[in-house]
Parts: C-alpha cells; sequence; structure tokens
C-alpha cells in the first residue's frame, strides 16, 4: 500500500505538490515565516535570524552572482530567499514554483529585479532564458526523476553559471528494511516519490557536465531545525482542531476532505523527519556545480 501511495507521488508530481502546499503552506508559515529550508547554526548560542542571515550569505556568496547576473531559484516557495538575493546581489532574479498557493505569498515580495512564476523544475530547459546562477533548496526530494532534473538545470544554465543545491538525501548502503522502517513513512506522508544518495547527485551532476566545486554533509550544522519541527509539532498537536486546520488550507483549490488529511499528516511527518535524522538515515547536503 505505502509502495503504491509513493509511485502515484511520482507518476503525478504536478498535481501532488499542487495539493500538498495549498493545504501545508500557511501552517509551515506559521513557524518558519518565508523559509521553508533549515538554517545552519555555527554554534550553539546563534540565534535563528543570525543564523538565516548567515546561511544565506553563505549560500550568495558560493554563487558569485554579478549586478547583471540572470539568476534563478527553482521551488522558489514563498519567496523568501529569491527576495534576499535581489535585494542583496542586484542581479535579475526570477523564482518559480509548482504551486499557486506558494506563489501567491511569493508575489508579496515586490522588486524591479524580482519576478516569480508558475512553472514545472521537470521542464526549466523550456523556457527561453537561461541564466549565470541556479539555486534548488529543500525540494529535490519531491522531483519524480532526479537525473532528468539535474540534466535539464543543466541545459538552462549558461558556460560557467553555478548551481547551488541543497538536497535531502538518504544515507548511501541502507537496507531494505531500514528504509521500510524510517524513510517510507517519512516519504508517504511528505509526498515524496524517491530520496537520492550524494553519490547519486554526484554522478547526476558529471552526467550533465557539471562539475562539482563543493559538497558538504550539514546534518550536525542543522541538527537545531528538525528538533524545532518536532517540538512544534508536538506542541501544535496540544491546541490542534479541525477548525483551525480548515483556516489554514488556501482557498484558491478545494481540497475537501484530502486537506485536512493532508495537514494532520504533518504530525507523523515531523515525527518520521526527527527520526530519518536522528538515526543519520536523512543528510542534509550542500553540493555546488559549476557548468564545463
Ligand atoms: C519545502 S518547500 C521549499 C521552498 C523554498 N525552496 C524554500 O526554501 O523556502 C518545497 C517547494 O518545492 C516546490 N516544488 C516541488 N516540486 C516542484 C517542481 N517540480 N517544480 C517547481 N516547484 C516544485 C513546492 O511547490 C514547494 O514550494
Amino acid at each position: 500500500m505505502m509502495k503504491d501511495e509513493i509511485a502515484w507521488f511520482r507518476d503525478h508530481h504536478v498535481e501532488n505538490m499542487e495539493r500538498m502546499f495549498a493545504a501545508v503552506s500557511d501552517l509551515y508559515a506559521e513557524y518558519w515565516n518565508d523559509f521553508f529550508h533549515f538554517a545552519i547554526f555555527e554554534d550553539d548560542l546563534e540565534d535563528w535570524d543570525t543564523a538565516f542571515e548567515q546561511t544565506h550569505r553563505r549560500y550568495l556568496d558560493a554563487l558569485q552572482i554579478g549586478e547583471r547576473s540572470k539568476v534563478v531559484e527553482l521551488a522558489c516557495g514563498r519567496g523568501g530567499f529569491a527576495d534576499f538575493v535581489a535585494a542583496n546581489s542586484g542581479a535579475e532574479v526570477l523564482g518559480i514554483d509548482i504551486s499557486r498557493s506558494q506563489l501567491s505569498h511569493a508575489q508579496r515580495h515586490k522588486r524591479p529585479n524580482l519576478r516569480f512564476l508558475h512553472h514545472d523544475i521537470m521542464r526549466v530547459d523550456e523556457l527561453e532564458e537561461r541564466f549565470d546562477a541556479v539555486i534548488l533548496m529543500d525540494a529535490d526530494c519531491y522531483l519524480p526523476d532526479k537525473r532528468a532534473a539535474v540534466d535539464r538545470i543543466a541545459r538552462a544554465m549558461k558556460p560557467g553559471a553555478r548551481f547551488l543545491l541543497i538536497a535531502w538525501c538518504k544515507r548511501e548502503g541502507l537496507n531494505g528494511l531500514q528504509e521500510e522502517l524510517v524513510l517510507h513513512p517519512f516519504m508517504r506522508y511528505w509526498g515524496i516519490p524517491s530520496l537520492e544518495t550524494p553519490a547519486g547527485y554526484r554522478q547526476h551532476f558529471h552526467t550533465a557536465g557539471l562539475r562539482l566545486i563543493e559538497e558538504a554533509d550539514l546534518n550536525h550544522k542543522t541538527r537545531r531545525n528538525w528538533d524545532f519541527g518536532y517540538e512544534r509539532a508536538i506542541a501544535g498537536i496540544r491546541d490542534f482542531s479541525v477548525a483551525k486546520a480548515a483556516r489554514l488550507l488556501w482557498k484558491g483549490l478545494p481540497l475537501g476532505r484530502d486537506g485536512i488529511r493532508l495537514i494532520k499528516e504533518q504530525f507523523p511527518a515531523a515525527l518520521y523527519i526527527k527520526a530519518g535524522f536522528d538515526t543519520g538515515f536523512l543528510r542534509y547536503t550542500y553540493l555546488l556545480g559549476e557548468k564545463d
């Protein structure tokens, strides 16, 4: 049953993502504002705002964006990081996302050098434009075919362009039972068709003509994020009600009872995410590539 559901996510990724984020966007924004990705902490005393600011500066520096660069943030979500790039680089920034609910919030960010577009990463190479820098954070796990996605992303890049991928990977060498007990429930509750390994991405970069210039496993420095997600899930369940869930649903897409189910499933998802990182089966991985 679980395997069938996971296969459905792969075969219906457009519908799956539209529905999922129409249900959960406002729920997550209560805790994560406009950043649905992890902050990197350099020490235990650092506060959240500083950690996010430093994380974003680090990503911006890595991309080597110039004043006239064309930048695309793939799966830009509510547009928080695209807005940061536009504000701090002077580059022309495009954010694309497959969820109209997420984009309805992204559109609140207004700058002359910032645009948003409803578009699927799996068709990014069909955009007329070519880019100097590409960012994809905390969304690779939803893609139905990771190799094809990296290939299409590389085609949308100019020679010398950089690609920053912040990926939710699975550890190499897990056995079937380990995946079944910890990763499959998480994937089922989060609408994830498959998880790639860091080695898998290295291979996809190579095949797509991207030279890997930096790779880092960030689990150690991001622990506070999944602990926070778990604590918020525990606190949230104490004052949870169907009426509250109904208020959080995006009104632009009728989800029926499925909307409430998708919100309810965020509770077990947070437990399995914590289990996934605490066991070390999930790896929060930074990969920086450059097109030859
Ligand atoms: C966890 S959120 C991360 C959003 C954003 N990157 C951030 O860090 O705040 C995942 C996002 O990926 C988007 N997404 C998933 N699959 C996509 C696809 N094939 N094309 C474009 N966006 C996609 C979802 O709609 C959602 O907004």
